[in-house]
């Protein structure tokens, strides 16, 4: 797997991967992690866990990626990848996973309720691993990208019932709810903190557990 450390790229083995995150309670997976902010506070917080954030855009990984290095963080590693383009060493090895504010593919998978996504991410997953997503978008601030994705009304709960049946079969919900500006506020991502001062917009966290 291709990963990020400082501003450079360098090729991983999978036992590499293997070796890195051995002894550590759990591996926690950050997919479509932008800067990388989110794994590098929990990283800083947690030294028990590893921290591992993905996304395809390699050039934002950098500045958390800089962060990690100074602070010599053993217990993080930022890689280059996407839904559609896992690192195959990743599967069977993650505890939890957090999908933070996503958009582009990734946002459209979610919210089309592609099956195929939902069995991807039960496939990363150990046995009775979570996975926690944060998503939502407004048709009048996101016009081009609701548009050109195609994406569902999500304030219709008919439409938000439709994308948690694509998990039903895989996953228990265990929880389903909307976020207030404030719990928004509360989430440790760069993306987080610029809605926080935009416009009211609905939100939802799922947290769905692996059905063994
Ligand atoms: C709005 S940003 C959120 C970034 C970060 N989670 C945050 O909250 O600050 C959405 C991220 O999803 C990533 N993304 C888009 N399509 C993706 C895909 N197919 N797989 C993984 N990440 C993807 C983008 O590169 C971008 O960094």
């Amino acid at each position: 797997m291709l990963v990020v450390i400082g501003n450079k790229k360098e090729e991983l083995k999978k036992d590499g991967f293997q070796n890195l995150i051995n002894g550590y309670e759990n591996v926690v997976l950050d997919i479509g992690t932008g800067d990388g902010r989110f794994v590098y506070k929990k990283a800083l917080e947690n030294k028990t866990n590893f921290y591992v954030g993905m996304d395809p855009a390699e050039k934002q990984m950098e500045i958390y990626s800089k962060k990690a290095n100074r602070k010599r963080l053993k217990n993080c590693l930022f890689i280059v990848g996407s839904v559609n383009n896992i690192p195959p060493e990743l599967f069977s090895c993650i505890n939890k996973i957090y999908i933070n504010l996503p958009w582009g593919t990734l946002l459209e998978n979610i919210a089309k309720g592609n099956v195929n996504f939902a069995e991807k991410v039960h496939n990363l997953l150990k046995k009775d691993g979570v996975l926690e997503i944060i998503f939502g978008y407004l048709p009048e601030l996101e016009p081009s990208e609701t548009k050109r994705l195609g994406l569902p009304d999500i304030s219709e709960g008919e439409n938000i019932n439709q994308i948690l049946s694509s998990f039903k079969k895989l996953f228990e919900i265990e929880e389903m709810r909307e976020l207030s500006k404030k719990d928004i506020g509360n989430i440790e991502t760069t993306w987080a903190k610029k809605l926080k001062h935009g416009r009211d917009r609905r939100i939802y966290k799922i947290i769905l557990r692996k059905k063994s």
